[in-house]
């Protein structure tokens, strides 16, 4: 059985050695497809893959297609809105995800926005702090839970809203549960984004659910690029000279917001939220595991379609 990690951005080294360690001590096989350039060369990978880790990589009906053997994808990380589904089920192929492995990494990164953001780029000026200020936690999954323990750390007062998370299951952190996205962006000082990209998130993020935010609030995006309006988020960055967006996941409108608005946006060049040693090992570790449990055991713990 021949398992292929294919990974546009790829792992740290160490977690290659954790992932093969797992994959032949198994007594499968382990392939690597690196920092590829073109699909081509994802296409021509996955011809005798049995399994298949990916990270943000797109495996869609052509790769399916292409990939005669594949049994699983298993995406080492949190979101799978890069995987078709439907394609995969229609091939018979298991989609698995790696919950919560990527988690804190993530959250760290969306603090060290919001420092940065008020700390007003590090650029000479007197910025603000973190403790006293109201941060908005739009949705409270692996990722949402991590930036409210840190953020108590920082001494903020923490709220959140997620439309399916129970309300007591928030609030026994110490975390104040609101009703609403509505009320969230009203009373923020900082929100930060952790919402999936679904056919119901996207676009969600408008002018209406912004333009009510007090004054200087920051919007922290670790989530996906698909969940903004971003002419909504331009129109009301134009109007409201005080707000500020920072954000992991390039727009695609990326030039504009750095022509118009220089000093109070900010874009990771590449996604680096999940990009740490730590979270590497744990999910590509997870994932490996994940694969073997499933060829060996038939385990479908984590499977999404
Ligand atoms: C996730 O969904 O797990 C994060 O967005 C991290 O994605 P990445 O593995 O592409 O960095």
């Amino acid at each position: 059985m021949k398992v292929l990690v294919a990974t546009d951005k790829p792992f740290a080294k160490v977690a290659i050695d954790g992932i093969r360690k797992e994959i032949e001590s198994a007594g499968f096989e382990l392939a690597l497809l690196e920092k590829y350039t073109e699909k081509a060369q994802l296409l021509d990978a996955v011809k005798d893959a049995d399994a298949i880790i990916i990270r943000s990589d797109i495996v869609d009906a052509a790769v399916l297609d292409a990939a005669k053997q594949l049994k699983i994808v298993v995406r080492a990380g949190a979101g799978y809105d890069n995987v078709d589904l439907a394609a995969a089920t229609a091939h018979n192929v298991c989609v698995m995800n790696t919950p919560g492995q990527n988690s804190n990494a993530v959250a760290e990164l969306a603090l060290g926005m919001m420092i940065y953001a008020v700390r007003n780029f590090f650029n000479g000026t007197s910025g603000t702090e973190l403790m006293g200020k109201k941060l908005g936690i739009h949705a409270y999954g692996n990722v949402g839970r991590n930036v409210a323990r840190i953020a108590k750390g920082f001494g903020m007062e923490v709220y959140a809203y997620d439309a399916f998370c129970p309300k007591d299951v928030i609030e026994k952190d110490g975390v104040k549960a609101l009703d609403s996205a509505e009320e969230l962006y009203k009373i923020s000082n900082i929100i930060s984004l952790h919402i999936p990209a679904t056919a119901e998130t996207k676009q969600s993020i408008n002018y209406d659910m912004l333009k009510d935010t007090p004054k200087g609030a920051v919007l922290v995006n670790t989530a996906r690029k698909e969940v903004i309006n971003e002419d909504e988020l331009i129109r009301l960055m134009s109007e409201r000279t005080d707000f500020k967006y920072m954000t992991d996941v390039m727009p695609a409108a990326h030039a504009k917001f750095t022509e118009l608005f220089e000093d109070r946006y900010f874009a990771s060049p590449k996604k680096m939220g999940a990009q740490t040693a730590e979270a590497n090992i744990n999910a590509g570790i997870a994932a490996a595991r994940q694969i073997v449990g499933f060829l060996k055991e038939g385990n479908t713990q984590f499977k999404v379609n």
